[in-house]
């Protein structure tokens, strides 16, 4: 059997090329060399794991990482996040090839929002201009005029005209966040995010009474009563920057702690304390993110496997959201 049939059996069952990789092999010289062979280049979300931050050629939040992937002169992305990020590659460069270490890292939030659901929603709102957040299906973006991400979210709610009603998918404590910003009545799609909806108020107030001088920073994903308690509020690049610029020394963060590794980095003198989940586990990391690792990297590198492919409707009909977002976002300097 060749193995591109082994390997599409085993991207059917597992997502991932299951390839026994010598544990003697230094990956992160191994991945330096096929990047350049291949001349490919590694997108790293803030959420993917220590090492395969490091071996990234760009590290970034969900806006950042777009502008990378419309930007980019190599000719094969390597995307490590979750498939909606990389299916967003592909709309952005359809000619050339993504890639995602495994197909199953997937997103909760995006699979709150089925595109056939969102459609029939839709049609009861016939003159409103739909927002999605950039965290949607490839069809998702089909059915929507303007994307967003945390980054931009408030400069694009505030680019539709005050006469036009908006519905605002699929994350319904980002959609509320913007209802109290920007002072917009906007039509919300009830979706939500596993990792940003399980925060204690509780165990965040008992940690913040134990350390009184740490300021408690959140992302908008989180729920509006843990983000009233928040000092600052921002996507994962603006809470990064604002552990840079604030004078104080110790922050709760209230986000996938994958972030607190750039964070260290960047203030190796400040202390970075992840917000508890309100489950008996000890941390919240995203399981969708953390299924990419620097074994499946360096596989999905070599054997150009597993690639994502959209229907050419799909990369038309949708492309024009993200575009669209980008313009707004270049306006307003983001
Ligand atoms: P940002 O990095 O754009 O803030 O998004 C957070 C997130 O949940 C990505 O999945
Ligand atoms: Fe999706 Fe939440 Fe994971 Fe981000 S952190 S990929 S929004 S499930």
């Amino acid at each position: 059997m060749s193995i591109l049939t082994l390997a599409e059996q085993q991207l059917e069952q597992k997502g991932y090329l299951d390839i026994d990789v010598n544990p003697t092999l230094d990956l992160f010289e191994e991945i330096e060399k096929l990047k350049k062979e291949k001349n490919a280049i590694i997108l790293a979300h803030y959420y993917q794991e220590p090492d395969i931050q490091d071996i990234a050629d760009y590290i970034g939040d969900s806006l950042g990482l777009s502008q990378q992937a419309a930007k980019t002169d190599a000719e094969i992305i390597v995307f490590a996040g979750v498939h909606f990020m990389a299916e967003t590659a592909k709309m952005l460069s359809p000619q050339k090839k993504v890639l995602l270490p495994d197909l199953k890292a997937g997103c909760s939030l995006a699979d709150s929002c089925p595109p056939p659901l969102f459609r029939k929603f839709k049609e009861k709102y016939p003159d409103h201009v739909v927002v999605s957040y950039i965290n949607c299906t490839a069809e998702l973006k089909t059915l929507t005029d303007i994307c967003c991400t945390s980054t931009n979210a408030v400069q694009i709610i505030e680019s539709i005209p005050k006469d036009k009603g908006i519905i605002f998918a699929p994350d319904v404590n980002l959609g509320r966040y913007l209802i109290k910003k920007t002072g917009r009545d906007l039509v919300l799609w009830n979706g939500s995010c596993m990792v940003h909806e399980i925060f204690s108020h509780e165990k965040i107030v008992k940690l913040k009474m134990r350390h009184p001088g740490a300021e408690f920073i959140a992302h908008p994903e989180c729920e509006p009563h843990i983000l009233e308690m928040a000092d600052f509020i921002g996507s994962t690049t603006g809470l990064l920057k604002y552990t840079q610029r604030s004078a104080a020394t110790e922050f709760i963060v209230a986000t996938e702690p994958g972030i607190i590794h750039q964070m260290e980095k960047a203030s190796p003198q400040k202390t970075f304390i992840p917000a508890p989940p309100n489950n008996t586990c000890a941390c919240n990391e995203c399981p969708h993110m953390k299924r990419n690792t620097l074994e499946k990297l360096y596989v999905c590198m070599k054997y150009e496997l597993p690639e994502i492919t959209l229907p050419d409707w799909v990369i038309e009909q949708g492309r024009a959201s993200i575009d669209r977002m980008l313009e707004i976002s270049a306006k307003a300097g983001l």
